[in-house]
């Protein structure tokens, strides 16, 4: 049941890391630890804004903020031009939805296991606009099935797939290059919502074949919260999409009655984003590529997730939750059928960091699992076996009733 060695620059990490020296830290799927390298990136911009003023702070640093774009791209195999910053992976979720001119009639097919969120996105559609939703079957693992899936895109012809990678009330990942494929070879959009992917996994928006991805800086990228960005493919720019709302810096007003759109991604952004947190993401970005490696981080979160997967698995009442061929660094138990909300709090007065899911998060996965509720330990690279094994003492304590 060994997690496997510690890797030689864990000390690194977590030195970088000065909240994991007080706290164990398992809600990385919530919100990481940032390393320290963010922390002062986000204070030396707010430096900057309370010196020269924000307007100013912004013109003098217009390199550093295109670098953190450039970074963001590098990080999905993208350029530049196909990155837009928002306030959260929901709002860039939403903006490219808002880029189709969805009517009665038009269909959205997504998975069961997509995103809450994005789930009633679908709805107000269907209630506001007559759109239709239809979710494509789970193989029997769980996640879903790219071929039933591809089955479905040729009998309805739907107007977008929408697909949530890993999502995150589990440990599930969703096949979204065996997805992508279908949607490319059918020419149907393609989004994808890839906020617990980011830092977790390495992401190749070209192998997806997504026309856009969604994610958020705060989880496992470990970047700042109030911050997020999409990817939008080059074919969509060209096409001359953009979103149903768009401001004076996603294009110029350039007559009475007319506007030119931007040429890049930034059609898709406000005029109005948060700066320092840009500038946090970038660092964030730097960080996971050149100090860690993504695909370090990913081998070990996945170790450290199935040493805990079995651990956890094996307390007396505690059912796992987590299906799917592929599983990632989220691992969900149902607490003997207490409520994890409770034992999240016991746990963080214990100062371990966890998460609790209701069924609210995902209605049709935990009324399948038969789950009123999970208790979400989600590691990251800079966790040790040895924070895992605290945390998996403590619930047996409390499930125990210590
Ligand atoms: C899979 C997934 N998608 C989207 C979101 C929403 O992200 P945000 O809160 O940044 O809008 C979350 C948040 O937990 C998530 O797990």
């Amino acid at each position: 049941m060994a997690a496997g060695p510690a890797p030689p620059d864990l000390a690194r990490w977590r030195a970088d890391t000065p909240g994991c020296e007080r706290r164990i830290h398992l809600n990385n799927a919530g919100a990481a630890l940032a390393p320290r390298v963010v922390r002062d990136a986000i204070d030396r911009h707010l430096d900057l804004e309370s010196e020269l003023g924000g307007y100013e702070a912004a013109e003098a640093e217009a390199d550093a903020l295109g670098r953190a774009a450039d970074d963001v791209a590098r990080l999905l195999g993208a350029a530049r031009r196909n990155v837009a910053f928002t306030q959260n992976a929901t709002t860039a979720f939403a903006q490219a939805l808002g880029a189709f001119d969805f009517a009665r009639g038009d269909l959205i097919l997504t998975s069961r296991a997509d995103y809450a969120s994005n789930q009633i996105m679908y709805l107000s559609l269907q209630q506001r606009l007559g759109v239709e939703i239809v979710r494509a079957p789970d193989l029997p693992e769980g996640g879903v099935d790219p071929d039933a899936l591809g089955g479905l895109m040729r009998r309805r012809r739907p107007t977008l797939v929408a697909l949530t990678w890993v999502p995150t009330n589990s440990g599930l990942v969703q096949d979204v290059a065996a997805v992508g494929r279908i949607c490319r070879s059918a020419e149907v959009p393609y989004l994808v919502d890839a906020c617990q992917a980011v830092g977790q996994m390495p992401v190749d928006v070209a192998a997806i074949g997504c026309d856009y991805l969604a994610a958020a800086a705060r989880k496992f990228l470990r970047g700042p919260r109030g911050i997020g960005f999409l990817y939008v493919a080059d074919r969509v720019l060209a096409a001359g999409a953009f979103p149903l709302l768009v401001d004076m810096h996603g294009a110029t007003w350039t007559d009475a009655d007319r506007f030119d759109l931007t040429p890049d991604a930034r059609r898709f952004e406000s005029w109005e984003i948060p700066f320092a947190l840009v500038v946090g993401v970038g660092a964030a970005v730097r960080y996971a590529l050149d100090t860690v490696g993504i695909a370090t981080a990913r081998d070990r979160a996945r170790n450290l997730a199935e040493y805990a997967r079995k651990r956890l698995g094996s307390l007396p009442g505690a059912r796992a939750l987590d299906r799917g061929a592929e599983r990632c660094a989220i691992v969900t138990v149902d607490p003997a059928g207490r409520p994890a909300e409770q034992l999240k709090l016991a746990l963080r007065a214990r100062g371990i960091n966890t998460s609790a899911a209701g069924r609210e998060d995902a209605v049709i996965d935990m009324d399948t699992k038969g789950a009123a509720s999970a208790l979400r330990f989600s590691p990251h690279y800079y966790n040790t076996v040895e924070e895992i094994d605290t945390a998996v003492a403590a619930l047996g304590e409390l499930l125990a009733g210590q």
